[in-house]
């Protein structure tokens, strides 16, 4: 009985912590498109790096901020969902560092 309530506890924990970074698939999909054409060639198609940092598990403030322009990444135009959408795929490949910086842990 009590390795049952554990296992209950467990799962209800890992749902509510997948829950909170709220990440709809179909977000997650139209994001990777636009990732792909906007940002890949650069940041490689999994975003772990290329010939600009990984940017696995950044957030919308960063996504934001880099395409104002940062140092050697040029300004880049994007509507406000399309860099929700972005930060959401770039999310939903390190959650954990999503959260991280979402001030989550
Ligand atoms: C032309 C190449 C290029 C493209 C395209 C590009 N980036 Fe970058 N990006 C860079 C470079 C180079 C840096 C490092 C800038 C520096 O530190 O001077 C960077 C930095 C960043 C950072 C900050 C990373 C850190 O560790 O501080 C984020 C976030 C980022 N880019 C997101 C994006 C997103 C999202 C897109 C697509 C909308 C994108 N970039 C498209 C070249 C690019």
């Amino acid at each position: 009985m009590r390795y049952v309530l554990v296992l209950l506890f467990s799962l209800a924990f890992n749902f509510a912590s997948a829950g909170e970074l709220e990440l709809p698939p179909n977000q997650i999909e139209a994001g990777q498109g636009l990732y792909q054409e906007k940002c890949a060639r650069c940041h490689g198609h999994d975003a772990s790096g290329g010939n600009a940092p990984d940017i696995q598990g950044v957030i919308l403030k960063d996504v934001l901020g880099s395409a104002q322009g940062v140092e050697m990444m040029p300004r880049i135009v994007l509507q406000e969902a399309e860099a929700e959408q972005i930060a959401i795929f770039l999310m939903s490949l390190a959650p954990d560092q999503a959260r991280i910086r979402l001030g989550m842990d």
